[in-house]
């Protein structure tokens, strides 16, 4: 079974068609760079397989919760599907480990003792261990993004839905994030990123999608999306990126 799957799913503000008969499936273990122009509907994307947005056509599936179905209780969907923006929305009055073990001692009533061992584990796979009673002001833009990850997988999420979270860090900075998610890509963590890095969609990706004006326009292997486009519109795309 795909962990995630979307059926001609169609999203509109008003007017605007943002998501056009879109469809995808995800498979577990795979990991998709979500890459098109501004306005080509990623975020939009990946905020309605979060169930943060109301769709007006098709079906989102993750696993067999139908996120779009009335009856789907997105609380508990969300344990299962994490998300980190680029504002990475930390509580700044919270020290690293309130940070972390809010979500799982509220919303899964987790023991407070249970819930300091998995911020310890999670911040042990952001390479973060000595932060844990830090604030988020006492650290790097990048060390909070990491924080934010670690965040999202105490709730132990079974895919990961990241979007653009390096684009507002010094360039200094955006290793040691990429670093993290090439990480949790080895230890089988299922991810969809919407990503500048054409580099890390390259290396690390198992797929490359490219979105424009709502459509799937093209998508698949990172090399041969990347190295051998089949449309005009991604030709353009990479020439603007790559140069
Ligand atoms: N809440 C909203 N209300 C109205 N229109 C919206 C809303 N959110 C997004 N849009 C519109 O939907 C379209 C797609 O937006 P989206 O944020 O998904 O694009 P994007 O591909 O993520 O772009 P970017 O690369 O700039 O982040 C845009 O035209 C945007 O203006
Ligand atoms: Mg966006």
């Amino acid at each position: 079974m795909s962990l995630v799957r979307l059926e001609d799913v169609t999203k509109r503000f008003g007017q605007l068609t943002v998501l056009d008969q879109v469809s995808l499936k995800v498979e577990p273990g795979e990991i998709i760079a979500v890459i098109g122009r501004s306005g080509s509907g990623k975020s939009t994307l990946l905020r309605c397989i979060n169930g943060l947005e109301p769709i007006q056509g098709g079906r989102i599936l993750v696993e067999d919760d139908v996120v779009n179905d009335p009856k789907t209780d997105l609380r508990k969907l969300r344990q299962k599907v994490g998300i980190v923006f680029q504002s990475y929305n930390l509580f700044p009055h919270l020290s690293v480990e309130r940070n972390i073990t809010l979500a799982p001692t509220v919303v899964k009533k987790m023991p407070p003792a249970e819930a300091r061992k998995l911020a310890e584990e999670a911040l042990a796979r952001v390479g973060l261990s000595d932060k844990i009673d830090a604030y988020p002001d006492q650290l790097s833009g990048g060390q909070q993004q990491r924080v934010a990850i670690a965040r999202s997988l105490a709730m132990q999420p079974k895919v990961m839905l990241f979007d653009e979270i390096t684009s507002a860090l010094d360039p200094e900075l955006i290793g040691e994030v990429l670093k993290v998610l090439e990480a949790l890509a080895r230890q089988g963590m299922t991810m969809l990123l919407v990503t500048h890095e054409m580099g890390f969609a390259r290396n690390v990706g198992t797929r490359v999608v490219f979105m424009h004006h709502g459509k799937v326009w093209e998508q698949g292997p990172p090399a041969q999306v990347l190295g051998n486009p089949q449309t005009p519109e991604m030709k353009s795309f990479l020439g603007s990126v790559l140069h």
